[in-house]
């Protein structure tokens, strides 16, 4: 009786502020086409990089041979260009027979003989951006259904050629028909990127219940500019993004590019830590068929994608913004942790940027810390004075574990004796959470 009260009471509080289909309780993870392979359909002339099945069975192979599937990479997500040009004979999308001879069914059975899962692209409009068949407002049910009927697990459903009236119609009416197939479908909308991303125009509190994730702004490229500016925008407005994300709900800045032609491994490290401490979606977008090994330790790097995970499932915010060109950024991790990020903008060499903990709104103790890609530990009291080198364009990634309960005792023992208890007199006042 005890426990049931508050269990019940914070269920329904999630009912009425998240997407009631219980999917995506943390960011999911996995592998997008676009930023990699965009519409390429040229099967003739490149049939290794063009939208077609193979495409997303070699991923899905990638994916479960080599120890993405076990780290949470799960979705196989196809994005534009996969259709046919015309629906079929009773109005329902299709995929293009030639690049998909098994048609959608036959991929996501593909995916679920291996666990993973499948992620289709669909377009709240006439023509998707592409201009490939869109969803105008009269075919939601249909396509819904479609996508049910095919057992897809997740609906990537932009914007493009639809106005805003259509879209405020539009993108509650596709989450309740996705319910309505019975199917567990996550939903990825990408309207508040083409209103702007910021209120009044976007109802975030709206978007919470209808969507399980959306894309706020403009589309990543192939570049160190590109995630720059998205990780400008996503933190500028901070206050108004973190208030809404939380298990079930997340923005997402779009796909991860480690692993393309643009970034150095600094930048790659730094997208990843950017990522992790926006409780982002982790959806690569690249070719794991080539993958370099640096960029696969990245992606691979357990306690960066834990930080991400973190079930508590709280946007982490930026704490400082120094003069020198260099920010500190911080999120509340599960289990009294965090995580911490030093990035520098600078362009000229390492800095070494002098703190302390204590600098950075933590309390008194002693703190266990754990460099995320260097993979060294080290403890440090929060008046610890310390130096971290930050690589041009790179980052500093900190997993920060509460003070430890030894410490804590020693503290407290100190705090005792200084107050003229004798030893034997402790028994009576140690606290039980110490013993
Ligand atoms: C829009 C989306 C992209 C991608 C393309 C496909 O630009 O934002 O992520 O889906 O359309 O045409």
């Amino acid at each position: 009786m005890h426990l049931t009260v508050p269990v019940f009471a914070s269920t329904l509080l999630m009912a009425t502020v998240a997407l009631d289909n219980g999917l995506m309780r943390r960011p999911p993870m996995g592998w997008l086409a676009w930023e990699r392979f965009r519409c390429d359909i040229d099967c003739e002339h490149d049939p290794k990089n063009c939208i077609r099945q193979k495409l997303f069975t070699d991923m899905a192979d990638r994916l479960s041979e080599d120890g993405w599937r076990e780290l949470g990479y799960v979705y196989v997500n196809i994005d534009d260009c996969w259709a046919s040009m015309q629906r079929d004979e009773h109005g329902r999308l299709q995929a293009d027979p030639k690049r998909f001879p098994g048609g959608i069914s036959r991929l996501s059975r593909y995916m679920h003989d291996r666990g993973l899962k499948l992620g289709i692209y669909g377009d709240m409009g006439t023509h998707t951006c592409g201009g490939y068949p869109g969803t105008p407002l009269n075919k939601i049910e249909i396509d819904a259904q479609t996508f049910a009927d095919w057992e897809v697990d997740m609906l990537k459903f932009d914007g493009c050629y639809s106005n805003a009236t259509e879209q405020e119609q539009g993108y509650p009416q596709m989450s309740k028909a996705l319910n309505a197939t019975g199917r567990p479908i996550a939903y990825s909308c990408s309207w508040p990127a083409y209103q702007g991303g910021l209120p009044p125009k976007v109802d975030y509190s709206l978007l919470a219940k209808i969507c399980n994730l959306w894309r706020n702004y403009g589309d990543i490229q192939d570049s160190w500019e590109s995630v720059l500016n998205i990780v400008d925008w996503f933190f500028e407005n901070q206050e108004v993004l973190i208030a809404v994300a939380g298990p079930g709900r997340w923005n997402d800045p779009d796909m991860l590019i480690i692993g393309d032609f643009g970034l150095s491994m600094d930048q790659s490290r730094a997208q990843m830590a950017f990522w992790a401490i926006m409780a982002a979606p982790l959806f690569m977008s690249n070719d794991l068929r080539s993958i370099s090994g640096g960029a696969r330790n990245i992606l691979q790097n357990k306690m960066a994608i834990g930080i991400n995970q973190d079930p508590l499932g709280l946007q982490g915010r930026r704490i400082l913004k120094e003069k020198s060109g260099i920010e500190v950024f911080w999120r509340q991790l599960s289990n009294d942790a965090s995580a911490l990020v030093f990035f520098s903008r600078r362009t000229d060499m390492p800095y070494r940027y002098q703190t302390a903990l204590g600098k950075l709104n933590y309390t008194t103790g002693s703190y266990k810390v754990h460099d995320v890609f260097s993979e060294t530990t080290m403890t440090l009291k929060e008046s610890t004075s310390f130096v971290v080198s930050v690589n041009p364009t790179g980052v500093v990634m900190w997993y920060v574990s509460a003070p430890a309960k030894a410490n804590r005792l020693h503290q407290f023992l100190g705090n005792a004796r200084l107050r003229g208890l004798a030893r034997d007199d402790l028994s009576n006042v140690i606290p039980p959470v110490f013993l």
